[in-house]
């Protein structure tokens, strides 16, 4: 008899005191570790809002439908876009005790653990079917410096989506396809203040600092891709640089929108933020988020279309905003061979046609099955294959989301933008100070973009 095929999850709960804070954040595993179990998978990653989590149960459970007689062990380390389980990651790494494997953004933000010699070569994932089935620039940001494959993408998200409540947009007479620029973005803003039938002050939903930071490289993208190429390759460094005064544009453009943002957005969630949209009395009409929000819609029973609906932030309807999650090999890890059957399930189509329908993203390849998406995502698919065939959009890689710039210069980007949105920084100010981390992490940038 097979013995039972069983996931174990872990949850971290980060420990706040103020010793945890002064020195960073501590966990405590709730529960036990398996004992005398050999045939073990650990992976580590940070999806635990409903939609997250659904997905990466739908994974699990294809791995286990293969492998039935390994032991999963999930450990979940809440916190959107991974800023706290990647202290922990990072810890445990340049502490010799590596997990299997864990979730992390494909590219730059593995840089650290590739230069410490910490990761496996995958080629042996990398077979050439599964190199026709990945874009190309999805497949680069997959190897490191030496040519070599360090990682698996597990999907494609798309993160200059604007979110909308079409009943609130339909009351106050706004056709979200007229949301082509910032005026009609405010216009719109200021119509449904003013509708009598709904009591929103705030329309746009915001949430804890990393999503202000995703809006406003939103923003500068809008601004436009050869400002926003010319960032992701630090050359807006100074005062005099050539997109210097299309970066303040930005900052400014951000600064504007923060009068139309919920004021408890620090304390807020990204989904949390979400669930402002989708509450049975909404307080917020818009978001800008990735594509995981589609995620939550879904967990909510929303039709696209019907109850809500998606088009590019203002400014970025050319253009699709990658972020892309992968796993990896590191180096001296309990469970070699089984990290080789995980990636090969994230690398196939029957895994990524089970992660991605539930996660919002699309899938990795580009012989997935469409049937199994929804609405919203087959309108991404389309947009995706759209800009790959045209001359006049562009892809541009997320920095908030590890891969567009060097982890250092993003863990400095963050909190300037923070600061503005608290008001505590002016657009002027923080123009100046994002372009002072250009010199600041100068050598970190290894990597010379061509978006247009
Ligand atoms: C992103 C990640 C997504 C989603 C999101 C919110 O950084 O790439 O998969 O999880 O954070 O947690």
């Amino acid at each position: 008899m097979e013995p039972k095929k069983q996931t174990i999850i872990f949850v971290l709960i980060a420990v706040i005191s103020t010793a945890a804070i002064a020195a960073g954040v501590t966990y405590v595993v709730l529960a036990p570790t398996p004992e005398g179990e050999f045939d073990a998978l650990e992976i580590y990653h940070w999806w635990t809002s409903g939609g997250e989590a659904a997905a990466i149960g739908a994974l699990v459970d294809e791995f286990e439908s293969l492998y039935p007689d390994t032991t999963v062990q999930e450990v979940q380390i809440a916190g959107g876009g991974g800023f706290e389980m990647r202290v922990k990651i990072k810890t445990l790494m340049l502490a010799g005790q590596p997990p299997d494997t864990f979730q992390i953004h494909n590219g730059y933000e593995w840089t650290i653990f590739y230069e410490a010699n910490l990761l496996n070569n995958i080629d042996h994932i990398w077979t050439t079917a599964l190199q026709d089935a990945v874009p190309d620039v999805i497949e680069d940001i997959s190897k490191g410096p030496d040519g070599h494959y360090y990682s698996v993408p597990v999907n494609i998200h798309r993160s200059n989506v604007l979110w909308c409540n079409y009943e609130i947009l339909n009351d106050t007479g706004i056709d979200p396809a007229t949301l082509t620029s910032w005026p009609a973005f405010w216009a719109a803003c200021e119509a449904i203040i003013a509708n009598p039938n709904y009591t929103i002050t705030k329309p746009v939903a915001m949430g804890e600092q990393w999503t202000a930071a995703h809006a406003f490289e939103q923003i500068l993208a809008s601004v436009g891709i050869d400002a926003y190429e010319a960032w992701v390759n630090g050359d807006i460094d100074s005062g005099t640089a050539t997109h210097y005064a299309d970066l303040l544009t930005a900052c400014e453009i951000y600064e504007n929108l923060t009068n139309y943002i919920n004021t408890d957005w620090a304390a807020l969630s990204w989904d949390s933020a979400i669930a402002k949209l989708t509450a049975a009395t909404p307080t917020a009409a818009f978001s800008i988020m990735g594509d995981w929000a589609n995620g939550e819609f879904f967990q909510a029973g929303w039709d696209h279309g019907v109850e809500y609906t998606t088009i590019g932030v203002p400014g970025t309807g050319n253009m699709y905003g990658l972020v892309v999650d992968c796993f990896e090999k590191p180096k001296n890890i309990p469970h070699p061979s089984n990290v080789d059957r995980w990636l090969g399930v994230v690398a196939s189509n029957a895994g990524q046609d089970a992660f991605n329908p539930l996660k919002g993203s699309i899938s990795a390849r580009v012989d997935a099955n469409i049937s199994k998406y929804g609405a919203y995502q087959k309108s991404a698919i389309a947009d995706f294959n759209a800009i790959d065939a045209s001359a006049t959009s562009y892809m541009f890689p997320s920095v908030v989301h590890g891969s567009g710039a060097p982890e250092a210069f993003n863990s400095d980007f963050i909190p300037l933008i923070g600061a503005l949105t608290a008001g505590s920084a002016t657009a002027a100010g923080t123009a100046t100070a994002i372009a002072a981390l250009g010199v600041t992490h100068a050598s970190d940038f290894t990597r010379v973009w061509s978006l247009d």
